[in-house]
């Protein structure tokens, strides 16, 4: 989260004033409000306000119909979120290698196929776009479907369609670490009624049928789901943060290619699917060494860090996927479903040595939006 300030609180103001905070009312109806930006900032038919990216991307799978009996391929550096996600619709993911831009590799798809894969999702991590090209094509040859992780991602953009808009369906996150934020919250987008309509149901199965008029136009029959329901204060605060989306992505644009450049001159920086949508929060300095990654990361002087020392975002760390705890009711567990028992793999015995080795040299330089060209230089000496 990058920007946030008076405008926000003169909306959360306004909704806690108006004592309707059900997302459901004849008040100020912010999430209904917030939805109709979103579809219009993003040009998509359909977005749903969720509490979470991890209610983003486990409503889609249930609404793309994936469940037991399949596989969904995720990449091996993306946060565990999105492999918990696959658990959740019941299906087992699967694990490809990443490239050198830090995002699935497509090669690595499909060495990774079976006849009971059903969908990849690409994760847009750092704010770096996938090559979605590259993913569609496999995708349309084999007949899977995409789901795209833009959860790091708010906003970004790969050959001009925002990131999220591509596959099937997308998901987006505005918790705290986010480009943009109302402490927790995430969206769904998609063109896809069906999609939108299990997903619709799923996120918010006992409400859903009960609070306004919500299933008007819905053909899908109502089943038993979960509960992901926004609120009107998170929605309130997203609808400003919109607002401020693209501010934030052009100035972190523009100060990772200030910064970028200053640094190429004596440092090697990763490579990017397309950086004029790239996010611009995270510039990738890549060294021949672990060694020599972390002597630069502790002169580097700004906020940094070795995306090897995120745990939680590479596969090695993800114990309930590795010890294929799917749920905590055995019986309730994909893992040991029969419709699954054909194929689930032996997480740890499976290496991603690419993803492990590129991990461990890279320093991510955290680009800050509020800097100024002066700053950039400053910082860039310090480096050089
Ligand atoms: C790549 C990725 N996917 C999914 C999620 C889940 O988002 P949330 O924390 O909003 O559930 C995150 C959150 O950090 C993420 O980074």
């Amino acid at each position: 989260m990058y920007r946030i300030g008076k405008e926000e609180i003169e909306e959360v103001t306004k909704v806690i004033e108006s004592k309707s905070m059900f997302k459901i009312n004849d008040a100020l109806r912010e999430t209904e409000a917030c939805e109709a930006s979103m579809r219009a900032l993003f040009g998509v038919k359909r977005a749903l306000l969720v509490t979470s990216g991890y209610g983003a991307l486990a409503s889609a799978l249930v609404g793309m119909g994936i469940g037991p009996g399949d596989e969904v391929i995720v990449p091996a550096y993306t946060y565990i979120a999105t492999a918990m996600a696959v658990v959740a619709a019941g299906a087992i993911p699967v694990i490809a290698d990443i490239n050198e831009t830090y995002t699935i590799d497509p090669a690595e798809i499909e060495k990774k196929l079976s006849p009971r894969t059903r969908a990849v999702i690409p994760v847009h991590i750092q704010g770096f776009p996938c090559d979605m090209d590259a993913i569609s094509a496999i995708a349309e040859k084999h007949g899977l479907m995409i789901l795209e992780d833009a959860c790091q991602a708010d906003g970004g953009s790969y050959r001009g369609r925002r990131l999220g808009t591509i596959g099937r369906a997308g998901a987006l996150s505005f918790n705290q670490f986010k480009v943009i934020s109302a402490g927790e919250g995430g969206a769904l987008l998609t063109n896809d009624d069906t999609i939108y309509e299990r997903a619709l149901i799923y996120h918010d199965a006992s409400a859903i049928a009960f609070f306004g008029d919500q299933l008007r136009d819905v053909t899908e029959p109502q089943f038993c789901g979960t509960e992901f329901r926004t609120n009107e204060i998170a929605a309130a605060v997203l609808r400003r943060q919109l607002e401020k989306l693209d501010g934030i992505l052009e100035d972190l644009r523009k100060n990772k290619a200030l910064l970028g450049a200053r640094l190429a001159a004596k440092y090697e920086i990763g490579p990017s699917n397309d950086i004029a949508g790239d996010c611009g929060t995270t510039l990738p300095v890549v060294f021949g060494s672990e060694a020599e990654a972390r002597a630069f990361s502790r002169a580097a002087g700004i906020d940094n860090y070795l995306p090897i020392d995120t745990g939680k975002h590479i596969y090695n760390h993800w114990t309930a996927i590795l010890e294929k705890r799917g749920a905590f009711h055995p019986l309730m567990d994909p893992f040991r479903f029969p419709a699954n028992a054909p194929y689930v793999p032996d997480y740890k015995a499976e290496t991603y040595p690419r993803t492990l080795d590129l991990l461990s040299r890279t320093v991510f330089l955290l680009v800050n939006p509020d800097w100024t060209a002066a700053q950039i230089d400053d910082l860039a000496r310090n480096m050089l």
